[in-house]
Parts: structure tokens; sequence; C-alpha cells
């Protein structure tokens, strides 16, 4: 099983469902669709009328965030996990870099998980290194920590999907190379293992720069569980040439 999933970030008005409608309608008729599963992350304006949409519909829905309280509380501008699930939204992104920069600490994020497990949320959780990081040849010792300081053994594995997003390539045009990547998602896959010690693999997806081109890159791969993808996911189109050409 691959999972694509495009994280709209800021983008998309009401009438941004037709995108997610050809989607739909591409996965329903594809003789392929039993070997993936499709996930479209809008902005929260948008998830109550994607999610009542995508009801008995093969793409999902999956919220970019969540705060790090759950229920009510008095935080301007907040969204819970609880409020989401209302929505009978299934997924949410978790620790994507552009929260991370913002503030959201591994232990911020922790709490985000647990919040969004208690809902039964399926979580779609980012770890990345930087730059920096990857030059100082710190990209292993990062991804742990994120992963360490953020998961536990009492979380139900069945319910996490990581996503592995070098920072250096998010909407950079640069992918890591194949031996790279391989490298880096093994170890990831080691880690989760000896976190929740499941037979049961959670899958790790890669993001970054994927688009209708680059995804050629990846299809020999097996060890990538499926990819997040950001710029290339706002147009119907270049989402599902993504889609084509990993099968083709
Ligand atoms: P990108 O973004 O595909 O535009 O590089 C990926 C992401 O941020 O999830």
């Amino acid at each position: 099983m691959r999972y694509f999933i495009g994280n709209w970030k800021m983008f998309g008005v009401p009438k941004s469902i037709g995108i997610l409608n050809k989607i739909n309608n591409f996965v329903q008729k594809d003789k392929k669709r039993q070997k993936y599963k499709v996930i479209v992350a809008p902005p929260f304006t948008l998830l109550d009328s994607f999610s009542k949409y995508s009801n008995n519909k093969p793409v999902s829905i999956s919220s970019q965030n969540c705060y790090l309280k759950d229920g009510y509380s008095s935080n301007t501008g907040a969204i819970s996990a609880f409020m989401i699930k209302a929505l009978k939204t299934k997924y949410v992104i978790v620790g994507h870099s552009d929260n991370r920069k913002e503030g959201d600490s591994n232990l911020i994020l922790k709490n985000k998980v647990i919040h969004a497990l208690k809902n039964n949320l399926k979580v779609i959780f980012c770890i990345g290194e930087n730059n920096k990081q990857k030059s100082a040849n710190q990209t292993f010792s990062v991804l742990k920590k994120q992963l360490y300081e953020s998961l536990s053994s009492k979380f139900n594995a069945n319910n996490i999907i990581v996503a592995y997003e070098p920072i250096w390539s998010i909407g950079t045009g640069k992918i890591p190379q194949d031996n790279e990547l391989i490298k880096t998602i093994n170890y990831v896959k080691k880690i989760l293992y000896s976190i929740f010690k499941t037979r049961k693999t959670i899958p790790v997806l890669y993001g970054g720069s994927v688009d209708s081109r680059s995804i050629k890159l990846f299809k020999d791969i097996n060890e990538i569980d499926g990819f997040l993808i950001g710029g290339a996911s706002k147009s119907s189109k270049n989402f599902i040439d993504i889609i084509k050409n990993y099968y083709r």
C-alpha cells in the first residue's frame, strides 16, 4: 500500500473543491486504485465541506495541524483535535516543519499527537533535518530526537504514519540521493521499531519537491511507503500525474 498525500498549506477557497472532485474521479476509475490511498489536506476553512464531500469517496481528508490542547479552551484562533474529528475528518498532519519553525517543540508535538490519537484521528507525523544539520552529519541524531521525544510506545501504532521531509528539499527542487534516502528511511524504520516494538510496520513516507517528474526517481525505492506532496498537490493534473507516473 502506498500513500499519496496532498498538503495544500495556505491554499484554497470553497470553489477549490473542484480540484478534489477531479482527483476523486481519477481514483474512482483507476484500475490500480487498490494499490494506494489518496489523502488531501486543505486548510481548516475547507475541512467541513471537503470532509462531507468525501464521505463514501476514495480520497480521504486530513487537517494540516491541530492545537496543543484538546476539547474547548480560551485560545483565540485555535482548533482542537476534538473539533476536527467532529467534522468527520480522518487524518491530521502533526509536526510539519512550517509549524516547527513557528515554535512547535517536540513536547508540544507530543501533546498534539496524544490529542489526535485520543480523538481517533490518524496522525501523519513529519520529521526532517535542515541544511545545516545535514552538513554537520546530524541527520540521524535529529530524526531520532524528533521521534523519541514526540512518540511513545503507549501510542497506537496503527494510527501513525511518519513522513520524512528533509527541510532543505521542501519547495526547493532538491531531492536526496537514492542511497542516502534509503539509508535514512531504513534508519527511521529502525527507530520506530525500537519505540513501538511492533511487527506491523509504521508506514514511512517521503516529502520534499515530489512532482510528476521527480516521482520517477522514487519508483524503485521499495522502502518508501508513499509521499507527502506540497506544491504539486494544488493542481489536480499535477497530482494525478504523480500517481500515474509512479505506476507507469
Ligand atoms: P513540496 O512540500 O512538495 O512543495 O516540496 C512538501 C511539504 O512541505 O509537505
